[in-house]
């Protein structure tokens, strides 16, 4: 039954993917102090690109370089060093797959390292205590000048050669602030009813399609819900894929959850909390319920959507399940994430229709128990039990882009948080005193 995860698929515009297997969006922070692609990047990738996909997409990278998510974010603007982003593309399409640049801005999610004010459609601050500072809300005027960035960012990928790119407007980075009423607060046209909160979204769609022309894959990641109650929710999430589908975009993949309420890696039982009146999909069973996190909500995305290829991101890991889960039309493409940390040429085995499961590290990170535990009450401490176990993935990145193979034994994860959390604000620092020696220059 693996004759589906081969088979081709040629997207609304006209591009065709070699495959179903897909490498979800990975941060790989290993970009340069100046923002800039680096020869890590070009290794990461091109180990990548060998190991089979037909679709790579690039872990985010950012549209306005006052913003990260975290040092070492790749930024596409005028100032973006193209030598050095064609040399990362090129790596990435050795293999004959498609690379496509994910868009992204993190508006309150930008941590302190970068910003003591970040943006926000509202000054509505994270709950999750320490490293966000309270945002200020966007003027309406910034507004405009975000979507015009994100537009500048999809035509700086598409001159460097990416085959297309991503618009995330999932996991609570800026444009899912604005789709949130528990973050948009706003009572313009960019708030109140889901029309007004979507709106955002659709026009950097519409200023990113202007900006690559027809003919060029344009996608979006969306949470299939917040699963936080009063948030963007399922019926939300319908509703948006209906007028997604109405603009005419290529491929639409389906995740879940915030930094508040982290839920695409698996730490959200299927099923359970913070969506409006959805029963758990009745062929839920132990597969299900262990993998495919968002499979449940994909039925009635693909049905708003008729058209639209939807990739499901998020647990697959038995070969079995994700060949019946394109066989059954549950989804077009498949986004797999974490494995590719660990063994990224896993897609040339699976394609050649070897029965082992894909490698599934996190299951094997050790993280807090009890009260410290990734299902405590708390939401600081299950963020940053999420953060804990996601740093792990970060190491095994770096050593794939320095040319080291993974670590075979995924140990305990606190150590390895410190690790990143001490290099992230030496790189934070770094970066700060470069762009000021730049500007006094
Ligand atoms: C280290 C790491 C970094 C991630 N960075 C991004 C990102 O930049 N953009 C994004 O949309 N999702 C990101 N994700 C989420 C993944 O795309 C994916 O949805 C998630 O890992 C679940 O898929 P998996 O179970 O196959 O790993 C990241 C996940 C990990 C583990």
């Amino acid at each position: 039954m693996t004759t589906l995860l081969a088979a081709p698929l040629t997207l609304p515009c006209g591009a065709v993917l070699p495959n179903r297997i897909a490498k979800a969006a990975m941060t790989e922070a290993l970009g340069d102090l100046h923002d800039d692609a680096t020869p890590a990047l070009e290794r990461l990738y091109r180990r990548w690109s060998d190991g089979g996909a037909g679709l790579l997409i690039s872990g985010h990278v950012m549209v306005d370089r006052r913003f990260l998510e975290q040092a070492g974010n790749v930024v596409l603007d005028d100032q973006t060093d193209m030598a050095a982003l064609r040399a990362w593309v090129a790596a990435g399409t050795h293999g004959g797959n498609h690379f496509w640049a994910q868009l992204n801005h993190p508006g309150r999610q930008t941590t302190r390292f970068h910003s003591d004010r970040p943006v926000a459609p509202s000054a509505v601050a994270l709950p999750v205590r320490g490293f966000f500072a309270r945002p200020r809300a966007l003027e309406e005027s910034e507004i405009g000048e975000l979507i015009a960035a994100f537009a500048r960012s999809a035509g700086v990928a598409r001159r460097a050669g990416f085959t297309g790119v991503q618009v995330h407007a999932a996991h609570g980075y800026l444009i899912s602030q604005f789709l949130s009423p528990r973050s948009n607060r706003r009572t313009d046209t960019w708030g109140g009813p889901l029309e007004h909160r979507a709106r955002f979204l659709l026009e950097v769609v519409r200023a990113v399609r202007a900006a690559v022309g027809p003919g060029y894959p344009v996608a979006v990641k969306l949470n299939s819900s917040d699963f936080q109650r009063g948030g963007f929710e399922h019926d939300d999430a319908v509703e948006v894929a209906r007028m997604l589908a109405a603009e005419g975009i290529d491929l639409l993949e389906i995740s879940g959850g915030t930094y508040e309420r982290v839920a695409f890696a698996g730490q959200r039982r299927v099923g359970a909390g913070g969506q409006r009146g959805r029963a758990p999909d009745p062929r839920a069973a132990a597969t299900r319920a262990r993998e495919a996190y968002f499979l449940e909500y994909a039925h009635a995305i693909r049905a708003a959507a008729p058209g639209v290829p939807l990739m499901v991101s998020g647990g697959f890991r038995t070969p079995s399940f994700m060949s019946e889960t394109l066989h059954a039309g549950e989804a077009d493409v498949l986004g797999i994430a974490r494995p590719f940390c660990v063994e990224p040429d896993f897609p040339a085995r699976l394609l050649a229709g070897s029965a082992d499961p894909l490698p599934s590290p996190e299951a094997r990170i050790r993280i807090g128990r009890g009260w410290a535990s990734p299902h405590s009450p708390s939401a600081d401490l299950r963020a940053y039990n999420a953060q804990a176990a996601t740093a792990w993935f970060y190491r095994q990145i770096e050593r794939l882009g320095a040319g080291e193979e993974p670590e075979r034994r995924p140990g305990a994860s606190v150590p390895v948080l410190l690790r990143y959390l001490w290099r992230e604000g030496r790189r934070a620092r770094q970066r700060r005193a470069s762009r000021v020696a730049r500007r006094v220059a």
